[in-house]
């Protein structure tokens, strides 16, 4: 019969027939009996007393064998700080990867003795810094300055190698310094990194690199900017921005201060550079006051020295290498314009006390000597070639006509003010030019 197929044959019964009455002929299923033989079986000749034998066993085999029945260890302590790892979130630990990795518990011995002390394995060692665009000019000497100090146990460079070389790192590679990494990478695209201060400076930074190609410009000043910023945020660390003087644009005042809000062509060919970098103080100061995250600014004015790109647009490293070619120094426009310069050490002393210090800026960082382009031409045919001639060229679009840091809020709130004539200064740049051109064997920092 089809419907016998359906039917539930698990009873002893016949499913045909009514349900059997109870012990008190109520029309209920009656409740199953207890398994007396599967009792009887445990109890039957002794049995659970063997099997509770072998677990006392198995457990002080377990116990005599952990880590953690040091003479001190008692299973109370054991207990104790089982709750105490789970209270400070070790038993499950989520890496910056996405992963969740489970770390094994910790000799007893080693462990917190005090509430809310850092377990030893997790404690801090050193400082773990991240330098971006640090194969570029400043960031190669930043990146040398960093690993003098004893306290730094990791820096770690992410480039893309746009402007910046790996030449410029690889001595660091070639001493086999363990707390050196490199990682190509472009800040437009998100990383994660586990580090406690980030040094931001990712960015073309010369005329002509920054003009090349200026939406990605503007895209590394902003979405670079806003990648480094998550990352700060959410490693928590301390982030500091390489802003620069051209915020203020071509300045109606003189000197620059800080509080000046600048006076910039939004729609120019410079604006990329400009704007990008003023929109990069903006979102430092909103991740500021919004997620309250620790910053820095500082704005560099001119700098030079060794390692500069060749043939960069830059005024100086111009006027530097066409004097050791023996070409004519070309200056733009009457050559009355002003700017200051300042050697690369002194701006990198200044962005670590500004890193270190207590306060968020902005801080102009630069040289408050001012010079004419005539004057500045007029010191590289002193220091390379008295008889370099000087050639005039019309002036480009936006070029400021004066540009002078006020460093006096740098002076007194971080102790700083820089120490290198140009005099002094221009020299060790041009050995290292000199090497780079013509391939002698003059090493580059000799004078250093
Ligand atoms: N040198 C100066 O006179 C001066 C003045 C004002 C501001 N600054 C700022 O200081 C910083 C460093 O300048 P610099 O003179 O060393 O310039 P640089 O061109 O030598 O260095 C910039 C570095 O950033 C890298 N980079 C560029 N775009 C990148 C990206 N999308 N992802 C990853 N890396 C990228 C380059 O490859 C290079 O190594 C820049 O942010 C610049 O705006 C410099």
């Amino acid at each position: 019969m089809a419907s016998s197929e359906l039917t539930y044959r698990g009873q002893q019964h016949d499913a045909q027939q009514p349900a059997p009455l109870d012990d008190n002929n109520n029309n209920k299923p009656r409740k199953p009996t207890m398994p007396m033989p599967a009792l009887r079986y445990v109890l039957g000749e002794q049995r659970l007393a063997f099997a509770m034998a072998g677990m006392a066993l198995a457990t002080l085999f377990f116990l005599l064998l952990s880590p953690s029945s040091t003479p001190h260890s008692s299973t109370t302590a054991a207990v104790s700080n089982v709750a105490h790892l789970a209270a400070v979130g070790l038993a499950s630990h989520h890496s910056l990867s996405g992963a969740t990795t489970t770390r094994m518990p910790m000799p007893t011995s080693a462990w917190p003795r005090l509430p809310g002390r850092v377990p030893l394995a997790l404690k801090r060692k050193g400082l773990r810094v991240l330098v971006t665009g640090g194969a570029g000019f400043v960031g190669s000497h930043l990146v040398d300055r960093l690993l003098s100090r004893p306290e730094v146990t990791s820096v770690i460079v992410v480039d893309n190698f746009f402007t910046g070389q790996k030449s410029n790192v690889a001595h660091h590679v070639a001493s086999g310094d363990p707390r050196f990494e490199l990682i190509r990478h472009d800040v437009v695209e998100p990383i994660l990194l586990e580090v406690d201060q980030i040094y931001h400076l990712a960015c073309p930074a010369s005329p002509v690199h920054y003009k090349f190609n200026p939406v990605k410009t503007i895209k590394t000043n902003v979405v670079g900017t806003l990648n480094m910023l998550g990352l700060a945020k959410r490693v928590g660390a301390r982030f500091l921005l390489t802003s620069t003087s051209e915020v203020y644009g071509d300045p109606l005042q003189h000197p620059q201060v800080e509080t000046y809000w600048g006076n910039v062509n939004p729609i120019g060919v410079r604006s990329c550079y400009d704007e990008g970098k003023r929109t990069a103080e903006t979102l430092t100061m909103d991740y500021h006051r919004g997620a309250n995250l620790e910053v820095r600014i500082a704005r560099i004015f001119n700098t030079y020295g060794p390692r500069m790109c060749i043939d960069d647009g830059r005024v100086v490293s111009n006027f530097v290498a066409q004097a050791l070619r023996k070409e004519p120094l070309t200056v733009y426009g009457d050559g009355k314009q002003t700017r200051s310069f300042q050697y690369v050490s002194d701006l990198v002393e200044g962005l670590i006390k500004l890193m270190e210090g207590e306060h968020v800026g902005p801080f102009n960082l630069g040289n408050p000597g001012e010079f004419t382009m005539l004057e500045l031409a007029k010191v590289v045919q002193d220091v390379i070639d008295p008889n370099a001639r000087i050639e005039f060229r019309p002036n480009t679009a936006d070029d400021p006509h004066k540009r002078k840091p006020d460093i006096t809020r740098a002076k007194d709130l971080l102790g700083w003010e820089p120490k290198v004539p140009l005099a002094k200064g221009l020299p060790l740049m041009v050995n290292d030019f000199r090497s780079r051109i013509f391939g002698d064997q003059i090493k580059p920092d000799a004078a250093n």
